[in-house]
Order: C-alpha cells, then structure tokens, then sequence
C-alpha cells in the first residue's frame, strides 16, 4: 500500500472512530478487591456517551441505584449515559431477582419450592452478591437483591478510569462474581468531641459505601457535649453540648477561650438514617453510659452520685463523675433517651457505650451503695459489686431495647459485671474481650485498638502529621488485621464474629480535612479486611491498586494521607 493510502487510511479512521481511539481503558482491579475476577484484555467493550442503563422501572429501589451508577460514570469518565429502562439492547443492564443465581455459582435454586424460599434463606452476604459480565453485548449487571447491583455499580464506578471529560471509555471483556467476607462492615465516628456537620457527614458515608461498608457507628454523647436532640427534654442537648471552651493540645492547662457546641436535631439525624439506608448502610447510635456522661450530668446534676455542679468538660481523658447507679430517676433518664433514640433510629443494634466508667464515686456513694444491696450484689471473686451495678444497667437498658425489637452492643467493658443475655460485644482493647464473648458464645464486633483505632499516628515520623492522640497504626498494620481469631476459637465459635470496625475519635480532630486524611486511605485496608478472604489479601498488590482510589478522593475532594507505612 501506498504511503499516501495508508496516511488516507488512517485518517479515515480517526475520524470515523476518533474517541474509541483516545478513549482510556477500564481496570477492574478494585479496592476491596472481588472475590473472583476474570479479564480477557484482548476484547474490550466501549462505553460511549448516548448510550442506556436498562433496570426494572416498576422498582423504585432499582431505578434509584441505576441513578446513582449513571451520576458516577458521569463524574468519573465524563461520559453521559441515559436512562433507559427495560431495554434489553442497553449498554449496561441491571438484573435481580432468582435469574441471577443462574449466574451466581454454587447458588442455583434446585427446584420450584426452594425457588421461591431462596431470598430468605440467604445470609446477608449472599444478599449483596452480584456478577457483572462485561461482552461484545454490553455491561451486563446480575445481582440477586438491589442491594447487590448498588454494589455491583460501585465496584464498576471505582473500574472506570478518571477521564472526567472523555465522551468514551473502554473497558476489557471481564467476568467478576462477588460478595462479602463479613456481614458486619463498620467504622465509627465520635461526634461528640467535635462536632462534624450533617454534610460532613454524608460525606463520610459516602465513602464508607464507595469502600462497601454497611454500619455507621455514630457516637453521639460524651463528657464534652451532648449531640442528640431529646424533645422531651429540651435543655439536655441545648444546654448539655456546649462547653465552655476547649484544652489545646494534649491536657496542657492552656485553653482556647472560644465556647464550642452544636447538637444533631431529630429531623437532622432522620434526614441521615434516610441518606444512609439508600446507600445500604445503617446508622447504630450509640448513647455511652453510665460513663462518659458529663454532657448530660451538666444539665441534671440530680443524676450524679455527688449532685454536682458539673461542667461540659474542657479537657480529654476518662471523668470520675458518672450517672449514680442508685437514684430511680438515672434509669427513668435513660429509658427517655433510648426511646426517642429508637423513634429517630431504626437500627436493629443501639450501642450503649459501657466503656472507662470508674467506680470511684458510686463505691462511696449511699444510693448506689443501697440499690446494691437491694439487688443483693456480691463480690463473687470474678466480678465486684460496683461491675455487677453496671451490669444490672444494662440489663435494664437491654430489656427496655427488647421490647422494641432492638439489641444492644456495648464496648467490652460490658463483660466485666457479666454479660447480659443478647447483648454484642464491641471488643477494643485489644481482642481478648472478643475471645472470651466468642467461647461464652455472644456475638461480637472487633475493633482493637491495635488494628482499627484511625485516630492514631499514621506514619512513624510525628513531624510530617497533625497532632494526634498518640499510638502507631500504619496502613500496613491496618491491613494485615485478621478478625477471626481462629488460632483460638473453634470454627463454630468464630460464626459468633460478625466483623471489624475501624473507630475514629476526634480529641485532636476538629476540621472535616484532617477527618478524612486520618480515614483515607486506612479504610481502604480495613475495607480489604472485611471484604477479602485471607487468601485474597496482598499488601503490594494492595498498594498497586491504591492509586485509582486516591484518583477518586482527588476528584471527589477529600483529603488523604499521601504517604502510607
Ligand atoms: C474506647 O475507645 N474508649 C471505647
Ligand atoms: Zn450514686
């Protein structure tokens, strides 16, 4: 062929197919990766803008996840797809229902009867399993519950490649067949040393659901304010979640001079739980007590052993003063918040806290002393007296939640006055508490500190950080975390764990910014935690494919640590 042809040729080309030519490639190799992935780089489908999103229009649930996969495509490449559903010739097409179990393997219904059982029966991994196979034909999305192609559409959105502008995008043939490791995917967030905005917080689901999480742990209560509005007691959020002013630094005895408040009304947190259930996560919140309750004892200093005054504390740390386990009107308060809790908050899990509640005040205290003896509490070698008290309220806390079809979970201080009967055990310090809710076969959620307390130093070096509350949790350590425990636990004892949770206090955190440089991009390593199998986890090959998130946080606008150990 002649020169001058061939130039003819492929110029012909470039303007018959001048995007496909430019367009940017699809990698599937996403964060937490999928549990099966197959990818023919040879053959490769485009995306283009124009094309449609087919989905069951009848379902509004599905039509709402079609809109989110179409606004991300949109916000990640550039390219503009429609709307169009049940149309079977669509470039991308979301499927559900018991059609998907012919492509999800090992799930194949076996007769008519188990047909039509099969969505109870299924663990809730199994509910938010997908397949997306991606042919000469199109993207094809199978997920057997909505919940699966929401998670089919992140783990597509994360694929994609960050173009932004690009009016087409190429992506190889792949076969990926996913579900989770973990029913249980959360990260907590303390709202009560500083107060995040409602944004803010949207913000922080939406990244806990681009990392597939499903529980957000929101810590609404402290010694240095109180967040949830009460209606019937008006003045314990107005008043209980101001202090005064704020200790700088780490207990210095300096102190800022600015008075420090804010508190999420009803409608705020309702608007949340909304937010949060279309991404298909839960909101647990979670009131701490009998400890950690300054906030609340500032403005009924009745409930305290000693009477008060108390103040919304200034300083961090552990307080002496709590809610007096011996005075009626402690549990009378309780039982007020927790309902209105459960009015705003449908979770099925409310977190009572139980955590650091010394027992200085209610050893001398003659109410916490007498309602002791009138429960006839003993010190049994194993468990004191003033534990046991803590035990009996959250006995009462707990059949109070019962009777509204709620459990509770409490931090593994719980364990020490014993158990109550449903109770689950948030285990911090370290997983020893998690072991031993486990054998005595409670169900538990582990979030040592060691593994999953983000509010510690990342890096090694403290110069290159913001001031933080101290420890060393690189990401390297973050990710190298197995929840299981199964060098001590039977494998029947381990079902009882339901999964990791990374926990972010915010003593030192004040500015939605150094919230997210703190979680990003440690969540991506608990997010391969709770995601993975151990045999799935690599941390190079973690690390290979971090770049592509950070891509993400850089378009999305959230800060991140950019240096990782
Ligand atoms: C905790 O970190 N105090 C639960
Ligand atoms: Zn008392």
């Amino acid at each position: 062929m002649k020169r001058q042809t061939l130039a003819a040729l492929i110029a012909l080309l470039l303007l018959t197919f001048p995007v496909n030519l430019m367009a940017e490639r699809a990698d599937y190799c996403v964060i937490p990766l999928p549990k099966s992935l197959t990818t023919d780089d040879t053959k490769t489908f485009f995306l283009h803008s124009g094309q449609g999103i087919s989905y069951d229009a009848g379902n509004p649930e599905i039509a709402r996840n079609a809109q989110f996969l179409r606004t991300w495509v949109r916000e990640i490449t550039g390219v503009s797809l429609t709307l169009t559903p049940d149309d079977k010739h669509a470039a991308i097409r979301l499927n559900t229902g018991l059609a998907a179990d012919k492509n999800v393997k090992g799930r194949k219904a076996k007769n008519k009867k188990e047909k039509r059982k099969a969505p109870a029966a299924l663990t809730a991994q199994q509910q938010e399993a997908y397949v997306i196979t991606v042919d000469g034909s199109g993207i094809e999305i199978n997920a057997r519950m909505p919940i699966g192609l929401f998670r089919a559409a992140q783990t597509l959105r994360k694929s994609l490649p960050v173009t932004q502008e690009a009016d087409s995008v190429e992506l190889p043939y792949t076969r990926i067949s996913d579900e989770p490791r973990f029913a249980y995917r959360g990260a907590m967030l303390d709202c009560a040393r500083h107060y995040f905005s409602v944004e803010t917080i949207k913000n922080y689901i939406d990244i806990l659901a681009l990392h597939g999480c499903n529980q957000f742990h929101w810590h609404l209560t402290e010694d240095q304010g109180w967040r949830f509005e009460v209606q019937a007691l008006p003045e314990l959020a107005k008043k209980g979640s101001v202090r005064e002013q704020t200790v700088i630094g780490h207990n210095t005895g300096v102190y800022d001079g600015q008075r420090y408040g804010g508190y999420y009304s009803q409608a705020e947190c309702r608007e949340l739980v909304n937010y949060a259930a279309a991404r298909y996560i839960n909101i647990i919140p979670e009131i701490d007590l009998p400890g950690h309750m300054m906030g609340a004892l500032h403005v009924f200093p009745n409930l305290g052993c000693t009477g008060g005054p108390y103040p919304v504390c200034t300083r961090w740390g552990v307080m002496n003063e709590v809610l007096c386990a011996g005075n009626p009107e402690t549990i009378t308060f309780l039982k007020t918040v927790l309902g209105e809790l459960c009015d705003v908050f449908p979770s099925k899990y409310i977190h009572i806290g139980g955590d650091e509640c010394p027992k200085t005040r209610w050893k001398q205290c003659p109410k916490c002393q007498a309602k002791a003896k009138a429960l006839g509490l003993k010190d049994d070698g194993k468990h004191s007296v003033e534990n046991q008290l803590q035990s009996w309220i959250n006995h009462e806390m707990e059949s109070f939640l019962q009777a509204r079809g709620r459990n509770i979970i409490g931090w593994d201080e719980v364990l020490e006055g014993g158990l109550t009967d449903d109770g689950i055990v948030m285990s911090w310090r370290g997983v020893k508490g998690g072991i031993e809710a486990a054998r005595q076969h409670h169900r538990v959620i582990m979030s040592p500190t060691t593994f999953c307390y983000i509010d510690y130093y990342q890096l090694r070096d403290r110069g290159l950080q913001p001031d933080a509350i101290g420890g060393y949790l690189p990401l390297s350590q973050v990710y190298s975390f197995e929840p299981l425990a199964a060098d001590v636990l039977s494998e029947e004892e381990q079902k009882y764990i339901l999964g990791p949770q990374v926990n972010l206090w915010t003593e030192y955190i004040a500015y939605p910014q150094h919230l997210f440089y703190m979680l990003l991009p440690r969540l991506d390593a608990i997010s391969e935690v709770q995601w993975c199998y151990p045999g799935q986890k690599d941390f190079e090959g973690f690390k290979s494919r971090l770049p592509q998130m950070l891509k993400i946080y850089d378009l999305m606008g959230f800060s991140y640590c950019r240096k990782y150990e």
